[in-house]
């Protein structure tokens, strides 16, 4: 039988994130509740999820679930979808948009914030291309805790050489003591706030391009359906989504098609994106 504070804190998990604990994962509950508990002052994980069951603080919830979530990222993560970015996605968006020279990127779930100083070293290195155009990258996650580090731009020396060629780090990163700083331009092009995506994408704006990568693999598809549908709204009908290499639109959703040619590169169907420019 399954033990209902094990059974109840997998629903708050599943309502507030949308990450599935099945119970083969009572191990990671297990390991990654344990600090949170210890730093509560309470004897160990059964006290904490008979806490969270009996009603516990807003505050304490939102541990919980953060400490549930995988916070996995590098820069240039799959590199492909990168490349795909310059080479396919960028040329006609910038054709598209010569009359606002404007274009916004959300990286939803951006984790400690490689994906979107990959993305802003990708648009930099455009050079003369985007000269005069704005260039705005939300980057958004639930976990606030992931967003401090984010923000702050520091890496270690094992993170900086996942990913990172050595020009790209020499271009775009100093040696801050043991460790290294994104550089100030590539900071000023990113907003990092706090968003949850089942929150729905109301108040971010219309996007040419997303990223959300590595996040719906953990959801159940009920889940990934709603924040697609999130995803579409927010898309202009000419935008791009790009998925992680684990996740497919296939079998979940009509809101996005999959672009010939590009594996985990997603757009609308014609006829919405032709309804929504009308
Ligand atoms: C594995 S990381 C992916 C990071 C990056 N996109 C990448 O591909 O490298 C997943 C991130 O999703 C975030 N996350 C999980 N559920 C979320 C939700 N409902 N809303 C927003 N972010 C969420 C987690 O906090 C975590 O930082």
């Amino acid at each position: 039988m399954i033990d209902p504070d094990y059974e109840n804190f997998c629903r708050l998990v599943r309502d507030r994130s949308g990450l599935v604990l099945t119970p083969a994962k009572a191990y990671l509950v297990n390991s990654r509740l344990e600090p949170v508990a210890r730093g509560l002052g309470l004897a160990g994980v059964p006290q904490l999820l008979a806490q969270l069951r009996a009603g516990a603080a807003s505050s304490t919830i939102d541990r919980c679930v953060d400490a549930m979530a995988t916070h996995e990222s590098s820069f240039f993560r799959d590199a492909a979808p990168f490349e795909q970015l310059a080479k396919t996605v960028l040329p006609p968006l910038i054709e598209a948009r010569q009359h606002t020279k404007l274009l916004r990127v959300w990286c939803a779930a951006c984790s400690s914030g490689q994906e979107p100083y990959s993305v802003a070293m990708v648009l930099q290195e455009m050079g003369p291309r985007f000269s005069g155009w704005r260039l705005e990258i939300t980057a958004t996650d639930m976990s606030e805790s992931i967003l401090r580090k984010a923000r702050a731009g520091i890496y270690s020396d094992f993170e900086v050489r996942r990913g990172l060629s050595p020009e790209r780090l020499s271009r775009w990163f100093t040696r801050k003591g043991e460790a290294w700083e994104v550089s100030s331009t590539l900071r000023a092009m990113i907003q990092f706030r706090p968003h949850n995506l089942l929150a729905g994408s109301k108040g971010l704006g219309v996007f040419d391009v997303i990223f959300c990568r590595n996040v719906l693999i953990y959801f159940d598809v009920d889940r990934k359906r709603q924040v697609l549908g999130e995803l579409a709204r927010a898309l202009a009908p000419d935008g791009n989504l790009f998925l992680g290499s684990a996740e497919t639109v296939l079998g979940v959703t009509s809101d996005f098609e999959g672009a010939p040619g590009s594996r985990g590169l997603y757009r609308l169907p014609r006829l919405v994106a032709a309804a929504k420019s009308a």
